[in-house]
Protein backbone atom coordinates (compact mmCIF):
# COMPACT_ATOMS: atom_id res chain seq x y z
CA UNK A 1 0.00 0.00 0.00
CA UNK A 2 1.03 3.68 -0.59
CA UNK A 3 2.47 5.37 2.33
CA UNK A 4 1.23 8.94 1.36
CA UNK A 5 -2.63 7.48 1.12
CA UNK A 6 -2.17 5.12 4.12
CA UNK A 7 -0.97 8.19 6.08
CA UNK A 8 -3.74 11.05 4.90
CA UNK A 9 -6.54 8.44 6.34
CA UNK A 10 -4.45 7.81 9.82
CA UNK A 11 -3.16 12.14 10.11
CA UNK A 12 -7.68 12.50 9.67
CA UNK A 13 -8.22 9.98 12.32
CA UNK A 14 -5.19 11.16 14.92
CA UNK A 15 -7.37 15.04 14.33
CA UNK A 16 -10.79 13.59 14.66
CA UNK A 17 -10.11 11.14 17.71
CA UNK A 18 -10.69 14.01 20.28
CA UNK A 19 -14.74 14.32 19.08
CA UNK A 20 -16.24 12.08 21.05
CA UNK A 21 -19.11 14.39 22.22
CA UNK A 22 -19.46 15.90 18.79
CA UNK A 23 -19.96 12.79 17.44
CA UNK A 24 -22.62 11.85 19.46
CA UNK A 25 -26.17 12.35 16.98
CA UNK A 26 -24.58 10.61 14.33
CA UNK A 27 -23.31 8.14 16.67
CA UNK A 28 -26.62 7.79 17.78
CA UNK A 29 -28.41 7.37 14.77
CA UNK A 30 -25.64 4.75 13.30
CA UNK A 31 -26.56 2.67 16.53
CA UNK A 32 -30.21 3.04 16.01
CA UNK A 33 -30.24 1.36 12.31
CA UNK A 34 -27.64 -1.19 13.84
CA UNK A 35 -29.57 -1.90 16.72
CA UNK A 36 -33.39 -2.38 14.59
CA UNK A 37 -31.27 -4.61 12.23
CA UNK A 38 -30.31 -6.86 14.91
CA UNK A 39 -33.92 -6.70 16.50
CA UNK A 40 -35.13 -7.25 12.67
CA UNK A 41 -32.16 -10.52 11.93
CA UNK A 42 -32.87 -12.04 15.61
CA UNK A 43 -35.80 -12.99 16.07
CA UNK A 44 -38.75 -13.05 18.85
CA UNK A 45 -35.95 -13.99 21.22
CA UNK A 46 -32.94 -11.47 20.69
CA UNK A 47 -30.48 -14.29 20.41
CA UNK A 48 -27.45 -12.97 19.95
CA UNK A 49 -26.18 -13.09 16.14
CA UNK A 50 -22.95 -14.26 15.15
CA UNK A 51 -20.94 -11.45 14.10
CA UNK A 52 -20.75 -7.80 12.58
CA UNK A 53 -18.59 -6.08 10.15
CA UNK A 54 -17.52 -2.72 10.62
CA UNK A 55 -15.91 -1.37 7.72
CA UNK A 56 -14.02 2.14 7.86
CA UNK A 57 -14.15 1.47 12.08
CA UNK A 58 -11.22 4.08 12.86
CA UNK A 59 -11.44 5.49 16.00
CA UNK A 60 -15.11 3.65 16.41
CA UNK A 61 -16.53 7.45 17.53
CA UNK A 62 -19.56 6.31 15.38
CA UNK A 63 -20.92 3.05 17.37
CA UNK A 64 -20.54 1.96 21.10
CA UNK A 65 -18.84 -1.37 20.86
CA UNK A 66 -19.86 -2.25 24.33
CA UNK A 67 -23.90 -1.67 23.17
CA UNK A 68 -22.71 -3.90 20.24
CA UNK A 69 -21.06 -6.71 22.10
CA UNK A 70 -24.08 -7.71 23.66
CA UNK A 71 -25.92 -8.37 20.48
CA UNK A 72 -23.11 -9.99 18.31
CA UNK A 73 -20.69 -13.01 19.67
CA UNK A 74 -17.86 -11.41 17.36
CA UNK A 75 -17.35 -7.93 16.00
CA UNK A 76 -14.40 -7.60 13.42
CA UNK A 77 -13.21 -3.56 12.91
CA UNK A 78 -11.57 -3.39 9.33
CA UNK A 79 -9.38 -0.30 8.85
CA UNK A 80 -6.58 0.59 7.01
CA UNK A 81 -5.48 2.77 10.16
CA UNK A 82 -4.19 -0.18 12.23
CA UNK A 83 -3.40 2.15 15.46
CA UNK A 84 -6.90 3.60 15.56
CA UNK A 85 -8.73 0.37 15.87
CA UNK A 86 -6.28 -0.74 18.16
CA UNK A 87 -6.49 1.80 20.88
CA UNK A 88 -10.31 2.19 19.89
CA UNK A 89 -10.77 -1.76 20.82
CA UNK A 90 -8.65 -0.91 24.07
CA UNK A 91 -10.81 1.78 24.97
CA UNK A 92 -13.75 0.36 24.44
CA UNK A 93 -13.54 -2.32 27.82
CA UNK A 94 -15.29 -5.04 25.60
CA UNK A 95 -13.22 -8.57 26.12
CA UNK A 96 -10.80 -8.89 23.22
CA UNK A 97 -11.95 -12.13 22.87
CA UNK A 98 -15.34 -10.64 21.12
CA UNK A 99 -12.80 -7.79 18.96
CA UNK A 100 -11.51 -9.62 15.72
CA UNK A 101 -8.94 -6.90 14.10
CA UNK A 102 -8.63 -6.28 10.44
CA UNK A 103 -6.03 -3.59 9.93
CA UNK A 104 -4.21 -2.18 8.46
CA UNK A 105 -6.44 -3.58 5.77
CA UNK A 106 -7.35 -1.91 1.90
CA UNK A 107 -11.14 -2.94 1.78
CA UNK A 108 -11.08 -1.11 -1.72
CA UNK A 109 -8.02 -3.59 -2.77
CA UNK A 110 -5.64 -2.69 -4.90
CA UNK A 111 -6.57 1.22 -4.74
CA UNK A 112 -4.22 2.13 -2.02
CA UNK A 113 -1.26 0.25 -4.26
CA UNK A 114 -2.45 2.37 -7.37
CA UNK A 115 -0.57 5.13 -9.19
CA UNK A 116 -1.38 7.58 -11.49
CA UNK A 117 0.32 5.47 -13.59
CA UNK A 118 -2.35 2.88 -13.89
CA UNK A 119 -5.06 4.90 -15.51
CA UNK A 120 -2.89 6.98 -17.76
CA UNK A 121 -5.20 7.53 -20.59
CA UNK A 122 -2.52 6.46 -23.66
CA UNK A 123 -3.58 3.51 -26.62
CA UNK A 124 -1.10 1.00 -24.66
CA UNK A 125 -2.22 1.40 -21.44
CA UNK A 126 -6.19 0.44 -22.39
CA UNK A 127 -6.00 -2.75 -21.48
CA UNK A 128 -4.60 -2.29 -18.31
CA UNK A 129 -7.18 0.29 -17.41
CA UNK A 130 -9.67 -1.55 -17.50
CA UNK A 131 -7.51 -4.61 -15.35
CA UNK A 132 -7.59 -2.06 -12.74
CA UNK A 133 -11.28 -1.07 -13.04
CA UNK A 134 -12.39 -4.53 -13.47
CA UNK A 135 -10.39 -5.37 -9.85
CA UNK A 136 -11.81 -2.23 -8.52
CA UNK A 137 -15.01 -3.20 -9.38
CA UNK A 138 -14.86 -7.09 -8.06
CA UNK A 139 -16.03 -8.91 -4.94
CA UNK A 140 -12.98 -9.69 -3.41
CA UNK A 141 -13.42 -9.08 -0.01
CA UNK A 142 -10.89 -9.63 3.03
CA UNK A 143 -10.54 -13.36 2.91
CA UNK A 144 -10.21 -13.58 6.99
CA UNK A 145 -13.74 -12.47 7.70
CA UNK A 146 -16.18 -15.27 7.79
CA UNK A 147 -20.01 -14.20 6.16
CA UNK A 148 -21.49 -12.38 8.58
CA UNK A 149 -24.97 -11.49 10.00
CA UNK A 150 -24.50 -7.72 9.39
CA UNK A 151 -22.36 -5.02 7.54
CA UNK A 152 -21.52 -1.98 8.09
CA UNK A 153 -19.82 0.66 6.22
CA UNK A 154 -19.21 3.83 8.47
CA UNK A 155 -18.60 6.74 5.93
CA UNK A 156 -15.34 5.40 4.57
CA UNK A 157 -17.26 5.39 0.40
CA UNK A 158 -15.95 9.45 0.82
CA UNK A 159 -12.69 8.61 2.36
CA UNK A 160 -11.96 5.87 -0.30
CA UNK A 161 -13.29 8.44 -3.16
CA UNK A 162 -10.58 10.66 -1.57
CA UNK A 163 -7.61 8.25 -2.28
CA UNK A 164 -8.74 7.92 -5.80
CA UNK A 165 -8.96 11.31 -6.79
CA UNK A 166 -4.89 10.77 -5.74
CA UNK A 167 -4.60 8.67 -8.09
CA UNK A 168 -7.33 9.78 -11.49
CA UNK A 169 -7.66 13.56 -11.86
CA UNK A 170 -11.62 14.48 -11.86
CA UNK A 171 -11.19 15.70 -15.55
CA UNK A 172 -9.19 12.37 -16.45
CA UNK A 173 -11.71 10.08 -18.79
CA UNK A 174 -11.33 7.27 -16.84
CA UNK A 175 -12.64 9.20 -13.53
CA UNK A 176 -16.32 7.67 -14.04
CA UNK A 177 -15.49 4.64 -14.83
CA UNK A 178 -13.06 4.15 -11.57
CA UNK A 179 -15.49 5.95 -9.26
CA UNK A 180 -18.49 3.56 -10.65
CA UNK A 181 -16.11 0.31 -10.20
CA UNK A 182 -15.05 1.97 -6.78
CA UNK A 183 -18.76 2.25 -5.61
CA UNK A 184 -20.18 -1.14 -7.77
CA UNK A 185 -16.68 -3.08 -5.66
CA UNK A 186 -17.76 -1.54 -2.25
CA UNK A 187 -20.75 -2.90 -2.46
CA UNK A 188 -20.46 -6.16 -4.14
CA UNK A 189 -18.17 -6.31 -1.07
CA UNK A 190 -20.11 -5.96 1.62
CA UNK A 191 -22.38 -8.39 0.13
CA UNK A 192 -20.22 -10.86 -0.27
CA UNK A 193 -19.21 -10.71 3.09
CA UNK A 194 -22.84 -11.22 4.47
CA UNK A 195 -24.53 -14.41 4.66
CA UNK A 196 -27.59 -15.08 3.12
CA UNK A 197 -30.73 -12.67 4.12
CA UNK A 198 -27.89 -10.62 6.12
CA UNK A 199 -27.81 -6.73 6.32
CA UNK A 200 -25.48 -4.48 4.50
CA UNK A 201 -25.73 -0.56 6.01
CA UNK A 202 -23.93 1.94 3.66
CA UNK A 203 -23.95 5.01 5.60
CA UNK A 204 -22.03 7.36 3.42
CA UNK A 205 -21.88 11.75 4.24
CA UNK A 206 -22.36 12.89 0.78
CA UNK A 207 -21.84 16.50 1.38
CA UNK A 208 -20.29 18.79 4.08
CA UNK A 209 -20.51 22.45 5.09
CA UNK A 210 -17.06 23.30 2.91
CA UNK A 211 -19.00 23.43 -0.23
CA UNK A 212 -22.89 23.35 1.65
CA UNK A 213 -22.63 26.19 4.43
CA UNK A 214 -26.25 26.24 4.83
CA UNK A 215 -25.57 22.44 6.12
CA UNK A 216 -24.36 24.69 9.27
CA UNK A 217 -28.23 25.95 9.88
CA UNK A 218 -30.04 22.14 8.63
CA UNK A 219 -32.09 20.70 11.81
CA UNK A 220 -33.14 17.30 11.56
CA UNK A 221 -36.50 18.48 10.02
CA UNK A 222 -34.96 20.56 7.35
CA UNK A 223 -32.16 18.05 6.36
CA UNK A 224 -33.75 15.95 3.89
CA UNK A 225 -35.12 19.03 1.84
CA UNK A 226 -31.51 20.48 2.22
CA UNK A 227 -30.11 17.47 0.59
CA UNK A 228 -32.38 16.93 -1.91
CA UNK A 229 -31.84 20.83 -2.87
CA UNK A 230 -28.15 20.11 -2.93
CA UNK A 231 -28.26 17.24 -4.83
CA UNK A 232 -30.42 18.92 -7.42
CA UNK A 233 -27.70 21.47 -7.76
CA UNK A 234 -25.39 19.05 -8.03
CA UNK A 235 -22.83 20.31 -4.65
CA UNK A 236 -22.49 16.92 -3.17
CA UNK A 237 -19.34 14.57 -3.41
CA UNK A 238 -18.84 12.74 -6.21
CA UNK A 239 -19.82 9.37 -6.45
CA UNK A 240 -22.41 9.68 -3.31
CA UNK A 241 -25.35 10.37 -5.38
CA UNK A 242 -27.87 8.07 -3.73
CA UNK A 243 -29.93 7.67 -7.37
CA UNK A 244 -26.38 5.93 -8.55
CA UNK A 245 -26.20 3.77 -5.81
CA UNK A 246 -29.81 2.10 -6.28
CA UNK A 247 -29.23 2.16 -9.66
CA UNK A 248 -25.82 0.24 -8.83
CA UNK A 249 -27.42 -2.30 -6.46
CA UNK A 250 -30.41 -2.70 -8.77
CA UNK A 251 -28.25 -4.27 -11.44
CA UNK A 252 -26.72 -6.65 -8.60
CA UNK A 253 -30.24 -7.70 -7.87
CA UNK A 254 -30.09 -9.77 -10.57
CA UNK A 255 -27.38 -11.38 -9.38
CA UNK A 256 -27.58 -14.61 -7.13
CA UNK A 257 -25.75 -13.46 -4.24
CA UNK A 258 -27.22 -9.77 -4.99
CA UNK A 259 -29.51 -7.46 -2.68
CA UNK A 260 -32.95 -8.87 -1.97
CA UNK A 261 -34.29 -5.14 -0.65
CA UNK A 262 -33.28 -2.45 -0.54
CA UNK A 263 -34.78 0.44 1.61
CA UNK A 264 -33.61 4.22 1.87
CA UNK A 265 -33.13 6.07 5.12
CA UNK A 266 -33.37 9.90 5.09
CA UNK A 267 -30.47 12.07 5.39
CA UNK A 268 -29.16 13.20 9.22
CA UNK A 269 -26.43 16.16 10.57
CA UNK A 270 -23.17 14.57 11.02
CA UNK A 271 -21.05 17.39 13.16
CA UNK A 272 -17.34 17.04 12.85
CA UNK A 273 -15.76 20.05 14.95
CA UNK A 274 -16.62 23.07 13.07
CA UNK A 275 -17.50 21.07 9.81
CA UNK A 276 -20.90 20.03 9.06
CA UNK A 277 -21.42 16.86 7.03
CA UNK A 278 -24.81 15.58 5.74
CA UNK A 279 -25.29 11.61 6.09
CA UNK A 280 -27.68 8.97 4.56
CA UNK A 281 -27.90 5.24 4.63
CA UNK A 282 -29.26 2.08 2.40
CA UNK A 283 -30.22 -0.77 4.15
CA UNK A 284 -29.54 -3.49 2.00
CA UNK A 285 -30.60 -7.07 2.77
CA UNK A 286 -28.98 -10.11 0.66
CA UNK A 287 -30.89 -12.85 -0.96
CA UNK A 288 -32.73 -15.87 1.47
CA UNK A 289 -30.83 -19.02 0.87
CA UNK A 290 -31.68 -20.84 -2.28
CA UNK A 291 -33.59 -23.12 -0.75
CA UNK A 292 -35.79 -21.10 1.59
CA UNK A 293 -36.21 -19.70 -1.70
CA UNK A 294 -37.55 -22.57 -3.50
CA UNK A 295 -39.57 -23.56 -0.50
CA UNK A 296 -41.53 -20.37 -0.45
CA UNK A 297 -42.28 -20.34 -3.77
CA UNK A 298 -44.29 -24.15 -3.31
C1 LIG B 1 -14.65 8.94 8.15
S1 LIG B 1 -13.79 7.67 8.95
C2 LIG B 1 -15.16 6.85 9.70
C3 LIG B 1 -15.26 7.23 11.12
C4 LIG B 1 -14.70 6.16 12.03
N1 LIG B 1 -15.59 5.04 12.08
C5 LIG B 1 -14.50 6.76 13.41
O1 LIG B 1 -15.39 6.64 14.24
O2 LIG B 1 -13.45 7.33 13.62
C6 LIG B 1 -13.38 6.56 7.64
C7 LIG B 1 -12.45 5.45 8.06
O3 LIG B 1 -12.19 4.65 6.90
C8 LIG B 1 -10.81 4.29 6.88
N2 LIG B 1 -10.47 4.01 5.47
C9 LIG B 1 -10.44 4.88 4.44
N3 LIG B 1 -10.13 4.24 3.29
C10 LIG B 1 -10.00 2.92 3.59
C11 LIG B 1 -9.68 1.77 2.83
N4 LIG B 1 -9.46 1.82 1.52
N5 LIG B 1 -9.63 0.58 3.47
C12 LIG B 1 -9.84 0.51 4.81
N6 LIG B 1 -10.15 1.58 5.59
C13 LIG B 1 -10.21 2.77 4.99
C14 LIG B 1 -10.10 5.48 7.49
O4 LIG B 1 -8.84 5.11 8.00
C15 LIG B 1 -11.10 5.90 8.58
O5 LIG B 1 -10.84 5.26 9.79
Amino acid sequence: MRKDLVDNNQKRNQQTASLTDSYQPHREMVMRLIEATFKDLSGPDSAELSSLVLLGAGNCLDVELPRLSELFQTIHLVDVDAEAISTASEASGVPGEKLRLHGPADIAEPLLSLTSRDFEPTEDNIEHCTFVLQQLASENGLADIPESDVVVSLCVFSQMLDSLRHVVAEDSPAFTNAVRSLRVGHLRRMLNMLRPGGVAIFVTDIVSSDTAPELKAATDDTIAATVKKLINERNFFSGTNPALVLEDLNMLSRLPGGPDTVHTIDPWLWQMADRTFAVYGLRIQKKPPIQEADEAQV
